[in-house]
Order: structure tokens, then sequence, then C-alpha cells
């Protein structure tokens, strides 16, 4: 076997486009999160279509104790050792209002639990001296908006410690990707009002792929979201507060 992927978050709908994308390829894979029934559901998906060695592993980023089988697994690891994070959460922003209490989980899912795991697996990927960490981020880490602040805060802070973890692990032969999609046809965005260039978890798979393959540092998903927040990040907080965005 010569690449073994950790997916983080492994029943997210992208997770789950990438691990069949991998298991077509032939890549081992550890799938690590919360629900054990159905990452068992998608190993054995993954097995039968070529995938090696599939463990599944139980991971919660508000538990750190969970890390430590994860960390014994990356040592573990046959051929190259790669990451995934596709952890997150995102509660209404109205909900968050009547409860701010939502606020410290909705930071841990996206920045700070995953952050911990990233901390302790790094050490070992940097004597390994390759690799790659695919981080997902997201486009409303670009500006805080109206709707989802708090979320964006979360993913802001997501993309600010993968810039400068890249610069550390770029010394050591290990590429970190940051991945910015809009919006994603995912149950995370289940039941939402329809948003502009909505895109699919099997197009995230393939950017991420075509992106790890080019060691990018940062893509979006859609390309035009790139266009559309640079837009969005030039205007002015009193032309920008008057909009809903
Ligand atoms: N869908 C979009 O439009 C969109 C756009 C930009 C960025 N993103 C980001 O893309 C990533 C993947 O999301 P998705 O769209 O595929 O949605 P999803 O299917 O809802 O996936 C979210 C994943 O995060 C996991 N998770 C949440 N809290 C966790 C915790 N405390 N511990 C462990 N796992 C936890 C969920 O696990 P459970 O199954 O156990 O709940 C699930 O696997 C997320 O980081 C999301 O913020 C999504």
């Amino acid at each position: 076997m010569t690449e073994t992927w950790m997916i983080l978050g492994a029943t997210s709908g992208m997770a789950q486009a990438l691990t069949r994308d991998l298991a077509t390829r032939g890549a081992g894979l550890i799938l690590a999160g919360r629900k054990t029934a159905d990452m068992q559901a998608i190993a054995a998906d993954a097995t039968a279509r070529g995938a090696q060695a599939v463990q599944v592993l139980t991971y919660d980023a508000r538990d750190n104790a969970t890390c430590d089988a994860l960390v014994a697994a990356a040592e573990a690891a046959a051929g190259t050792f790669n990451l995934a994070v596709f952890v997150g959460s995102m509660p209404q922003q109205s909900a968050i209002d009547a409860d701010p209490d939502l606020i410290a989980g909705t930071i841990t899912d996206s920045l700070s639990g995953p952050a911990h795991l990233i901390h302790r697996l790094a050490p070992l990927m940097e004597a390994r001296g390759t690799g790659v960490i695919v981080g997902v981020g997201s486009v409303a880490g670009d500006r805080g908006r109206l709707s989802n602040y708090v979320y964006g805060a979360a993913k802001a802070g997501f993309a600010a410690y993968l810039s400068g973890l890249r610069n550390r692990m770029a010394r050591k032969g290990v590429h970190v990707m940051t991945v910015k999609p809009g919006p994603v046809d995912t149950p995370m965005t289940y039941g939402l009002p329809p948003m502009p260039f909505q895109t699919s978890p099997e197009k995230v798979s393939a950017a991420i792929l075509h992106g790890v393959a080019r060691r990018r540092d940062v893509i979006y998903v859609a390309p035009i979201w790139r266009l559309i927040m640079m837009v969005i990040r030039a205007l002015p907080e009193a032309l920008f507060k008057r909009t809903r965005f």
C-alpha cells in the first residue's frame, strides 16, 4: 500500500465522496467520527471499491481523549500518511442568538478540536517528511457575515491555523492544503434556501484530489467563489453593514 488517508468526520457528505474516490485507487483508510454504525457501512462500501485495510475509529472533536487511538493508528499507518479534516457544525445564527452556549461547540468542532489532533499528528508527519494535510474551511471564514458569523469565525480561525501550519510543515516536506467550499449539497445545507453556485460533494472530492496532486495551498470550490469573496472582502465596512449577505 502506498498511501493511507485518515478521514476526520468520515460521515460528512463531502468526506464520503472523497472516501469513494480514494477507495477506487486502492488507498488505505482510517475513518474517524462519532457514528460507528454509519462508518462501518461506509467502510464496507470502500472495501468493495478497492480500499485497503480500512479501519473505523471513534472521534469526537469535543473530547480530546478520543485522539489517542487516532495518533496510534497514524503511527502504524502503512505508506504515506495523509489527513483530511471535514469536521464542522453550523447551528443557525438565530439558534446561537437564542443560546450563546452553542458558540463554544461551534468553535470546537471547526477549530480547536481538529487543531488539537493535527498538533499531535504534526511531529509524526514531520519525522516521516512526507504526506498531506487537507483542511476543509469555508468561504464563510473570508468575512464575518450577518447570516453565520459564529460559524464564519470558527472557519476563519481554522484558515489562519492552517496557514501557519503550512509554513511550519512545508519546511519538512509535508503539504497543507486549505479547502474553501461555497455551498455544497450535503446534510449541512439540507432544508436551507437554494444558494448560488451550489456544488456537489463529488466535485469537492475531485477538486481536493486535483489540488493535492498539484500541491495547491488554498482552493475554492467552485472556483467562482474566489472572485466572489475577493469582492465581498473589498467592500468597505460602511457599505458591508448595510448588506444582508
Ligand atoms: N455543505 C456546505 O455547504 C459547506 C460549505 C462550506 C464548508 N463546509 C464544511 O465542510 C465540512 C464538511 O461538511 P459537509 O457539508 O459534508 O456536512 P456534514 O455532512 O454535515 O458533515 C459534517 C461532519 O462533521 C462531523 N462533526 C460535527 N461535529 C463533530 C464533532 N464534535 N466530532 C466529530 N465529528 C463532528 C459530522 O459528524 P456526525 O455525522 O457525527 O454529525 C459530519 O461528519 C464541514 O467542516 C463544513 O463546515 C460545508
